[in-house]
């Protein structure tokens, strides 16, 4: 009897400790000023950028202004973009219509990544942004809602001809194609091309290229211009590349950086003037 009592109460203690190792792990995650890599057994899930789960979780869409359940803090009170026109409103269900049908494959950053590429665009009243990583055109049309408005175009580069064709078929549809230079081929010589002055860049290809994006276009980007980059987590990891561009755009005097840690995670950089 009293071996089954000693044998529960160690079982007990067991227990306890394990329960108290995981509270202990969830509160040390690391935070991106310590740079650390996050192990893949350690990710905590969350609506990632590129497959479509964010949007269907959230059941948020372009165009029919219903609130986004179910999400903590800012976000709960959150509602879905409405349209003040009808040439917006034919906008927002082509956006619609690409988060629903071709997410599959496409990495599309997430509804309120697009939106806030939107608003800092129109913000800075862009004239010319460039955008490395086009896709299937998903974040370029987010661009181009901006850009109808601060009579401006958009420079996109994508290596990959079927995205690329399938990207020209969906900027046509929209009717934002005017707005629209597409460069088919690797970003990373076709950008050397680039002379005129650049408002706003967007950085969503290979990670590992995001330091020789950022030095290539940099010196191009007008004071005042920003310089944005996709799936920078709040968490670090990410590989070394996602790593160095933090700190290449946290080191330099030049240039202020903050982090957007809701949808795909942003780095949003002001180059001073
Ligand atoms: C994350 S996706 C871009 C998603 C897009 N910004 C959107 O939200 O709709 C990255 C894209 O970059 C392209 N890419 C990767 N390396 C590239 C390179 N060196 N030059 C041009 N495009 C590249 C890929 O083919 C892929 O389509």
């Amino acid at each position: 009897m009293l071996k089954k009592i000693m044998l529960g109460i160690a079982v007990v203690v067991l227990l306890a400790g394990v329960v108290h190792l995981i509270a202990q792990e969830r509160n040390d995650e690391p935070r991106l000023s310590e740079g650390r890599d996050e192990p893949a057994a350690r990710q905590t899930p969350r609506p990632r950028p590129s497959d479509g789960l964010g949007r269907q979780r959230r059941g948020m869409r372009p165009g029919q202004g219903r609130p986004m359940p179910g999400r903590a803090g800012a976000s709960s009170i959150e509602s879905s973009p409405l349209p003040k026109t009808e040439a917006e409103k034919k906008i927002l269900n082509i956006l619609d219509d690409m988060d629903r049908n071709q997410r599959r494959g496409m990495m599309n950053v997430p509804i309120e990544d697009g939106r806030l590429l939107r608003l800092l665009t129109e913000t800075v009243g862009a004239k010319h942004v460039v955008e490395i990583g086009t896709s299937n055109g998903y974040s370029g049309i987010w661009f181009c809602l901006a850009l109808r408005k601060t009579d401006g175009r958009l420079t996109t580069y994508e290596i990959d001809a079927r995205r690329a064709s399938l990207a020209r078929e969906n900027f046509k549809r929209a009717g934002v194609d005017k707005l629209v230079t597409l460069i088919e081929g690797d970003a990373h010589e076709e950008v050397t091309k680039l002379k005129d002055p650049i408002d706003v860049v967007f950085i969503d290809a290979d990670k590992e290229g995001y330091v020789d994006y950022l030095n290539k276009l940099l010196p191009l980007v007008r004071p005042g211009g920003l310089i944005l980059a996709h799936n920078i987590s709040m968490r670090g990891g990410r590989g070394s590349g996602i790593q160095n561009y933090v700190k290449a755009v946290t080191a330099n005097p030049d240039l202020e950086t903050i982090f957007y840690g809701q949808g795909g995670g942003i780095s949003v950089t002001l180059k001073k003037r």
